[in-house]
């Protein structure tokens, strides 16, 4: 609460030996015109104090003899410039869980993000009394509106509840070779999937430095998704080799498809190409691998990886969303983007084969000629799976039945 007037008993201490500890963070109580008493048995006390307040631009109103010890009040009226006086009256205690647990999201409800931040206060954190005057930070995400969406501080309690480890929480004693066809089938999957799961932690990644820290919550989210993504990528490259098998290929069209999400410099369309749509798509691709496990270590760590995707998507879609409610324009933006990358891409074919083959292999446990039909049939169910659900995503994010077909149909071939 700011103070008219407020009293400080400052005995004998010194100016420089304790004094200014209790004198500051009085003056800070009141608003600037607002007087300081200091009580004070030093006898330099008086000298002192005058030559602090002309430097720091204070008032010194004078001094008189309250007692027949010596105790001097001296009078200090605060003055117009230095830190600004407290914003917020003293807050509310933060309510904690049920259970005694004390979450990022009760932290936002009680000092929530600004609809604008200004470059020019660093990294103080959201709520901090700033000195005026410093330096502009390099950060551009700087409006609500694009940047953080009003479920971020929950999606990130979540991720970090949902963190798990992927040397301990894999049996990985129990995953023996499989049959070569499958072996490979298993390699060249978990080479694709690792492959994308890089680009999903770089993208995210480049972005973290570009938000204002008045946003830091989303900054949170972020590392704990880049800490999922470096986790996928470490139990996908586990499995490819965990039982003596290798690394399947690369493909071009990976390639150009990562690449062209990875050149994207605006954070919405960033979310959205790779989270809505990429990542979107992956959970479909992550639940084939899952039904069509050849073991249950193999099933349950893409089971885990899964749900960290939809985190990732929910992230992203909670993202677009919140920012075409505020931005009409947005549509058109995401769909000349997403016209974009498909205009890139077309040069480059459809599905990349290896991985065709390998998801053909995979649901048909292996290449005997009578069970790979069966295995064609599950590819072509899962590439329609993709498409619907994908529409289905687009439409909860906003756009109409017509826009989320057409995007849909333009989405790589890459899945990412
Ligand atoms: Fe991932
Ligand atoms: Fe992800």
């Amino acid at each position: 609460m700011t103070l008219s007037a407020v009293a400080v008993d400052a005995g004998e201490l010194p100016l420089g030996g304790g004094l200014l500890t209790l004198l500051r963070p009085a003056l800070l109580r009141v608003a600037p015109g607002g007087l300081v008493a200091v009580l004070s048995r030093d006898r330099a006390a008086r000298d002192d104090l005058q030559r602090w307040c002309q430097v720091e631009h204070h008032g010194f109103l004078g001094s008189e003899v309250v007692d027949d010890r010596g105790t001097q009040r001296h009078l200090i009226e605060r003055g117009r410039l230095g830190v600004p006086r407290p914003e917020r009256e003293a807050g509310l205690p933060l309510a904690l869980q049920e259970d005694g647990h004390l979450l990022a999201a009760t932290v936002l409800d009680q000092a929530p993000f600004p609809e604008h931040a200004d470059p020019h206060t660093g990294f103080a954190p959201r709520g901090a009394q700033v000195e005026p005057g410093g330096p502009p930070y390099p950060v551009s995400l700087l409006d609500r509106a694009h940047v953080a969406p009003p479920d971020v501080a929950r999606l990130y309690d979540q991720a970090v509840a949902a963190q798990w480890d992927a040397s301990r929480d894999i049996a990985w004693s129990r995953i023996t070779r499989l049959p070569d066809a499958l072996e490979w089938s298993v390699g060249q999957l978990m080479t694709f999937l690792a492959e994308n799961e890089l680009s999903a932690l770089y993208v995210p990644s480049k972005f973290i430095p570009r938000l204002h820290p008045h946003f830091a919550e989303v900054g949170m989210f972020l590392a704990t998704q880049v800490a999922d993504e470096a986790r996928h990528i470490d139990v996908f490259l586990k499995r490819a080799r965990v039982a003596g098998g290798s690394l399947g290929v690369s493909s071009v069209t990976t390639s150009h498809s990562l690449l062209s999400l990875l050149q994207i410099e605006d954070f919405t369309e960033a979310e959205f190409m790779l989270s809505v749509l990429g990542e979107g798509t992956f959970i479909d691709l992550l639940r084939f691998v899952e039904r069509h496990a050849p073991d249950e270590p193999t099933f349950e760590l893409v089971r885990r990886a899964r749900a960290d995707e939809a985190r990732h998507v929910h992230f992203g879609l909670s993202h677009v969303r919140h920012a075409l409610a505020h931005d009409a324009g947005l549509y058109g933006r995401l769909e000349q983007s997403v016209r974009r990358r498909a205009a890139t891409m077309s040069a480059v074919g459809g599905v990349p084969t290896p991985i065709q083959d390998a998801l053909v292999v995979l649901a048909a446990g292996g290449d005997a000629p009578d069970r790979i039909s069966r295995g064609h049939e599950a590819f072509r169910e899962l590439l329609h799976e993709m498409h619907d659900n994908r529409m289905h995503r687009l439409e909860h994010a906003g756009f109409s039945a017509e826009q989320a077909r057409t995007l849909s149909e333009l989405h790589t071939p890459n899945f990412m």
